[in-house]
């Protein structure tokens, strides 16, 4: 068969590591926005095709054939970080079989039948957390969300000190991931990164040794038959050892969605911020949830309120939970004159495409009201991405979101106290010291 690609160029170089790290230094966590003008919507980095064109987006995400297999960052970071075992470094089969034994608690119908729950928890939570000025919010938020989870999703009874214990080695494994100093999420590899690499490792041991305490707590917990969901809700825990997966491969995955929880974690902290810097947007969710409150919460009544979900989408446009997603192409693609193989690996770039000039009016505004529109393109915008290997707590963090906003401004008025901290420089970029803010009590109505 000829080759008809024959006279096709491969992608245009893009830019050096140095390059990538000045554009860091200048523009913080806008770099790659920056680097995407200069460059275009396709280039590559390091060997990696970086992708911000949502035509490409759509097809690499939709088309099965792409995403068949992993992308070799997500393999190497499966065997290299102990706990990491989770099912989003997965393929195959591997994948298919935890998919199937979790994905039942996470569909929009089951989410749906834990709102009241959730409200309940809210309701308690904000009585004890208190006036003034919050010195972590996103500390605070790990507590709030940790009770929902914990208790609600699981059965299982925070006031037991077993089951508070376990709950806080799952926060410190988190901690110790996300700790800057032992990061691996950069991007691309100097002898600079090296260096992180090689401190990540000497560290190692002891993610080891908490991997092993998350498990034997696990364990212990059952053996006290403490696990009182039994697989009805978000109960994870009783559908992975009905699917008669082992202990370990059980603590890995509970691990990993509990540190995909935490994403949620970090966009209500950033939702936070954006209200406390504009009252109208509280003003605007407040009047509405009040109406709703009065008239008694269901769900139908929850999802007509506009400017809680515009305010929400916009928090995710603005503050993606990463800044980009790898991908492997499955099979040979032309890109206008330009020929990529298959098994290429693809950044996929969350950040310039939810701050792309060419479908965003005022991409660096703040503006939940852009939302009456829309996006010009659908994958102008994929918080939780799309396709087969799009985020599968994507109804729960939605729904949990939007109620914890709703309900934190129905108890409070919220405002800034200082700076607010810049994003660091990873894939998965969070505020580089604790966000503080101000919560005033607002009397009942
Ligand atoms: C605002 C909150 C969240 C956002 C924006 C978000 C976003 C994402 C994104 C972009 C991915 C794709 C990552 C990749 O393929 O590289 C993903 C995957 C995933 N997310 Fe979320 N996520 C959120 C909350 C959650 C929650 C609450 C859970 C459930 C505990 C969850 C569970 C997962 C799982 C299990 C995957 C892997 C799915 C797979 O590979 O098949 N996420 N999420």
């Amino acid at each position: 068969m000829p080759n008809m690609y024959k006279s096709v160029k491969t992608l245009q170089k893009g830019p050096k590591l140095s390059e990538v790290r000045q554009a860091f230094r200048l523009h913080g966590v806008n770099a790659w926005s920056h680097l995407q003008a200069q460059h275009g919507d396709h280039f590559m980095f390091q060997g990696i095709w970086v992708c911000s064109d949502p035509e490409w987006v759509e097809k690499l995400l939709m088309q099965k054939v792409h995403t068949r297999e992993r992308s070799r960052l997500y393999k190497k970071s499966q065997k290299l970080i102990p706990l990491a075992n989770g099912m989003l470094f997965m393929d195959g089969e591997d994948w298919q079989k935890r998919l199937q034994a979790v994905m039942p608690a996470f569909t929009k119908q089951e989410v749906e039948e834990y709102a009241t729950t959730m409200l309940d928890h809210l309701e308690l939570s904000w009585a004890v957390w208190g006036e003034g000025v919050c010195e972590d919010v996103y500390a605070h938020i790990i507590e709030l969300n940790k009770k929902h989870l914990f208790h609600a999703g699981y059965g299982l009874d925070l006031q037991n000190q077993a089951v508070e214990t376990w709950a806080n080695r799952l926060i410190e494994y988190k901690f110790m991931r996300m700790d800057q100093r032992h990061r691996v999420d950069f991007f691309g590899i100097g002898w600079k990164e090296l260096g992180a690499l090689a401190r990540t490792l000497r560290h190692t041991p002891k993610l080891r040794r908490l991997e092993k305490q998350i498990q034997q707590d696990m364990v212990a917990l059952h053996n006290q038959d403490l696990y009182k969901a039994k697989g009805k809700g978000i109960d994870w825990y009783w559908r992975l050892k009905k699917a008669a997966f082992t202990d370990t491969q059980i603590a890995q995955e509970l691990n990993h969605l509990y540190s995909a929880y935490n994403a949620l974690d970090y966009a209500l902290t950033c939702a936070m911020i954006e209200l406390a810097k504009e009252p109208k947007w509280q003003e605007a969710i407040r009047n509405e949830w009040n109406t709703i409150k009065q008239e008694g919460f269901t769900m139908e009544r929850y999802k007509s309120m506009k400017s809680l979900s515009n305010f929400c989408k916009e928090v995710l446009r603005y503050y993606p939970v990463t800044m980009g997603v790898s991908r492997k192409t499955g099979e040979e693609i032309q890109l206008g004159d330009r020929r990529i193989k298959a098994g290429q690996e693809v950044l996929i770039l969350l950040y310039p495409l939810h701050y792309h000039p060419d479908y965003w009016d005022n991409p660096h505004d703040f503006n939940p009201d852009r939302w009456e529109q829309g996006p010009k393109h659908p994958a102008a915008y994929i918080p939780f991405l799309k396709g087969s290997r799009h985020c599968i707590g994507r109804h729960l963090a939605e729904l949990n979101m939007a109620l914890v906003v709703a309900s934190a401004i129905e108890h409070f008025h919220i405002s800034l106290h200082g700076e607010v901290p810049s994003l660091n420089q990873f894939m998965m970029p969070r505020f580089d010291y604790p966000v503080s803010l101000k919560f005033e009590v607002l009397e009942a109505e």
